[in-house]
Order: C-alpha cells, then structure tokens, then sequence
C-alpha cells in the first residue's frame, strides 16, 4: 500500500502563469514556481498540481493544447521542467501535471493535418478528430460552455466539414474510436511520466468518446479507454497517479474509479457547491443529502475534494432551484455570472468573512478524502469580474506590497493580467509578506490547521461516520481508523450555539488545537461559523 500517498495528500493549484515570474517578462514560470518551492512545502501542503504547461495558442489558458511533448516557451523548457521536479522531490513534494485527452487546439499539428486535404500528412491524421457532413448528429449531448457556444459542431471550410467540439470551437475533439489517438495519448501520459511527473490530472474525461442516441458523456468505451490508461501507467511506472476531472453526480463518478482499476481520484463536484448552500442556508441538508448519495469507492480510490479553482464555481451539478438560490446568493452580479457557474474566489464569496472561510476549510479538510487548494486563497486572494471568461480568478500571486505584488520585476502592462488592487482585497494588504508577519492571518491559520491534519492520517483515510443532531445548523461526524477516532464539529450558521459531548454520545475527547481535555457533561459554545476538531479519547 505504499504507493497511496495520495490517500493522506494535501494538494496545492498552481497556474503557472499567475504564480511567479523569474525572468522579468510578466508572466508566470517554472523557474518562478521553483523558487517558491520552500513557500509551498511550508503551507503543509505535499502535491503540486500545475496547471498546464505544453505549447498552445492559450485561447483557453493551456487547455487549447498545440504540442504535446514539449513546455511553452512562456513558461521555460523541458530542463526547467525536470530542475522543478526534482527541486520539489528534494523537498517532499510531488508533481501532477495535466493530460487532455478530450481535444487539442485547432492550432495543433494533428489537426492542421487533419483538416486540410492537401497537408502533406493528411491521409495519417484524416480521422484523428470527429468530422461529419452533418451538424445533427449526438444532439443529445449538451452544450457546456454555454456563455460562448450555440452548437458542439464547427463548420471546416478547407476540409468542407463539420468537427465536434464539447468545448470551445478552436478545442476540437479527438477521435478516440480512431486506435492510433488512443495510442499518442498514452505516448503523452509516458512523455510525462518519463519527464517525472508523479501523477496526471486529467481534463474533461466525460466527453471522450460519441455515440447516437446518447448524452455522450461517461460512456463504456471512454471508461475501457481509461482503464487502459490505467494498466499502462500500472505497468510502466507503478505508483503514478491518475485524477480525474469527472464532473458528474456522485452516481456517474463511481464508474470513474473502475473496480480500483481506473482512476485513482476523482474530484467531488457535487459536494463542493453543497458546501456553500449549507453555509447559506447555515443549514446541515445539502451536506447531508450529498453525502447520502455519495457511493463508498473502492478500497485503493479516493475523492478529490476543493471549494474553488481556476474555473467558475460550477453550478452543473445542482438542481435548477438550488442553482437559483447560489446565484442570487453569491452572484447577485450578472458579471459574476459565468456558464453554469459562479466565477469569483473563495474570500469574495464568503465576504471576507474570516469565520466563514474556515469553517468552509474545516469542512474540505477534514470531511471525506483528500482537499485541494487553489493558489491564492490560502491569503485570502479576491478576483476581478472586470476580466473576460474565468480569468478574474487567475491573476498574479500576491506576494508582497512591492511593484505588480511581487510576482513579476516587467513594468506594469507588460504583467499578463492585472494584480488585485480593489479596496478590500489590494495586493497592498492582502500578500504572503504581510500575513507571514501577522501571527492570526489567514495564511498563518491555514497552515496550522494543515499542520494538525498532517499529524492525523483518519482525516484522509478514516471512515466517516455523520452524527445526527436535533440543531440543523451544527453539523458533527467522526473519521475513524484502527488507530484513531476523529470528532469534528461544524457551526453552520451566523449563530453561537451551546453543545456538549453527550449529545453527540462521546464520553471525552482532546482538542487538537488546544490540547484541551473536554467531558460529556460539559457545555461549551461553538461561534458563529465556529468549528472544533477533537481526538475522542478512549
Ligand atoms: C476543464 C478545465 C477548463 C477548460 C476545459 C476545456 O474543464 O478545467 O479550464 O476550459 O476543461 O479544456
Ligand atoms: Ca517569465
């Protein structure tokens, strides 16, 4: 079992771009994330997801692939690459670098070849992608990107086709019935495998493969396709991991983790929304509901669990009326508004609520798998509505009071995207320098609470057990191994509540902040958007 460290992992989001610029040119890079390498291991974070990296025309920051074996030039070269992986090695840390499988730019030499008859390559890449001479075919699969797509087909005026495109029209989709895609994409997850990555994120995994009559979305033959996936890396370079970005109700996720022969991880997407309804409504229900929907997973899996990343907060996974509720409630600006979604960061959402925003990271990191956090928000970042698309909550790391933040020595508008500087949130008062000086910052918080997670494996593997209680705002549970028994208990709601151990049936338990011992009998308060994590002593 020693090849599931991604059980007890804590994982950290960095876009590349946005984290720190080392060569003065404005925009993020490898070299930049390496020099933060100590900032990241202190956090108490131990897996560095990067966002991606390989050469695209950065239409959709990255997720526009154009090559594939290779870094773009923004961001250094393959060396740096490998310099980043074992400067983080030397650390502790792993490395989780992205695989698209679902589509490529239309930039991409696979396409270019495909779509022009007279491409000296043509006839290799003619059915690499999924043409028709119809746009009426699979019009049971939805439109995601709804903001900016009115169909997933795209007329091709050389090739004098049409291409099927889930996402944006430039990402068309690869045609993963064609066996020699199936092949190049694991040629891609080995390239990167080789180049030391320590596991793969992979994007949109839904979506791979199209069939008539059907959503087109978590079909047989895209689970075969991971499950090869899967035996390939198993064989090639065991202990590599696999996650998913299956965005889906909890039923349709299990298919993802196989008989523990598919994905290793795969995120929560239901959970993550439900999280911001219960503090909204400062009611337990939607946590619970979801919970009860959440299937067990097989023995050697895990969920991915986060509250924000670099997309908006999707709100696809919710029914319509609880979709209006999150949106009047957290984007009651249109502007906030994105696809199905919320784009705006964790501390905005919560209005800054320092209460609010730890209870929320009481509940990723202590409720049920392993949490991801989105860079910037251990600080407590705020975004920019004013941008286009999700980039409001992509701009530069805050990392001190200094010109551009600190992230970046280029002049101003040379920066890729302007840093925070509105009243609340300003670079000035929200950056690493400042709240690792101030010993209640949020930064500060964050890390000592990772710190007690760190030192208590059943947060990440222990069997989770909710605790009913008669106060719908307060919501408690244990996590339990052979070793140990974990008692958390969440406030909800903007009220102080009054509890005792009994209630939850629990003779004593130890703070694990505090080192405090509690009885049964004794009442205590819990705070406003309070929280408490016991070790219940036996
Ligand atoms: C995933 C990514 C998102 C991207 C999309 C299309 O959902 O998280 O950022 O736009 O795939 O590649
Ligand atoms: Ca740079």
């Amino acid at each position: 079992m020693t090849n599931e460290w991604f059980k007890s992992a804590v994982f950290y989001q960095v876009f590349v771009r946005a984290f720190a610029d080392s060569n003065g040119d404005g925009i993020g890079d490898l070299r930049g994330v390496m020099s933060k390498l100590d900032y990241i291991r202190d956090l108490g974070v131990d897996t560095i997801w990067l966002m991606p990296i390989t050469p695209s025309p950065l239409r959709d920051h990255g997720y526009d692939v154009s090559g594939h074996f290779d870094v773009h030039p923004d961001y250094g070269t393959l060396q740096d690459f490998r310099d980043l992986v074992n400067a983080a090695h030397e650390r502790g840390l792993r490395i989780v670098v992205e695989l698209v499988p679902n589509h490529t730019s239309d930039q991409h030499p696979w396409f270019q070849a495909s779509h022009d008859p007279n491409h000296p390559e043509h006839e290799t890449y003619r059915d690499w992608y999924v043409w028709s001479d119809t746009d009426q075919k699979y019009k049971d699969a939805r439109i995601i990107f709804i903001d900016y797509e009115k169909s997933n087909w795209q007329w091709d005026a050389l090739r004098g086709q049409y291409y099927w495109h889930r996402f944006f029209y430039h990402q068309p989709d690869l045609n993963f019935d064609n066996p020699e895609v199936q092949k190049a994409m694991l040629r891609v997850a080995q390239f990167w495998v080789d180049q030391g990555a320590d596991g793969i994120r992979v994007d949109a995994p839904p979506y791979l493969i199209e069939r008539e009559g059907t959503s087109c979305e978590n079909l047989p033959e895209s689970h075969a396709y991971y499950k090869r996936l899967r035996a390939f890396l198993d064989a090639y370079s065991p202990g590599s991991m696999l996650l998913a970005e299956a965005n889906q109700w909890a039923k349709d996720t299990l298919p993802y983790f196989g008989d523990g022969d598919e994905f290793h991880m795969n995120f929560h997407f239901p959970l993550m929304p439900r999280i911001f309804l219960a503090l909204a409504q400062g009611n337990r229900e939607p946590l619970d509901w979801i919970l009860a929907q959440t299937p067990p997973i097989p023995a050697n899996c895990q969920w991915a669990t986060f509250l924000r990343n670099h997309d908006e907060l999707t709100l696809e996974m919710v029914t319509p009326d609880e979709r209006k509720f999150m949106w009047d409630f957290y984007a009651p600006d249109p502007e906030m508004r994105k696809n199905l979604g919320i784009r705006r960061r964790l501390a905005p959402l919560l209005e800054n609520d320092r209460a609010k925003i730890q209870v929320a990271h009481s509940l990723l990191l202590t409720l049920i798998g392993s949490p991801v956090l989105y860079y910037g928000d251990e600080i407590g970042m705020g975004d920019n509505i004013k941008l286009d698309d999700r980039w409001g909550c992509r701009t530069p790391m805050q990392w001190d009071d200094s010109k551009n933040a600190g992230f970046s020595d280029a002049p101003a508008d040379k920066v890729y995207l302007p840093v925070i500087s509105d009243p609340v949130f300003s670079y000035q008062l929200v950056n690493v320098a400042a709240e690792q000086d101030a010993p209640d910052s949020l930064l500060n918080w964050v890390r000592g609470a990772l710190n007690i997670r760190r030192q208590h494996p059943a947060f990440g593997r222990g069997e989770l057990n909710v605790l009913p209680t008669t106060n719908p705002a307060l919501f408690a549970y244990t996590r339990t191994t052979p070793q140990e028994k974990l008692l958390v208990i969440n406030n909800l709601s903007a009220h102080s509540h009054k509890i005792a151990l009994a209630d939850y049936g629990i003779q004593r338990v130890r703070d694990l902040e505090t080192g405090q011992d509690i009885e049964a009998s004794v009442e205590f308060e819990l705070p406003r958007y309070g929280y408490r994590w016991f070790q219940v002593v036996r």
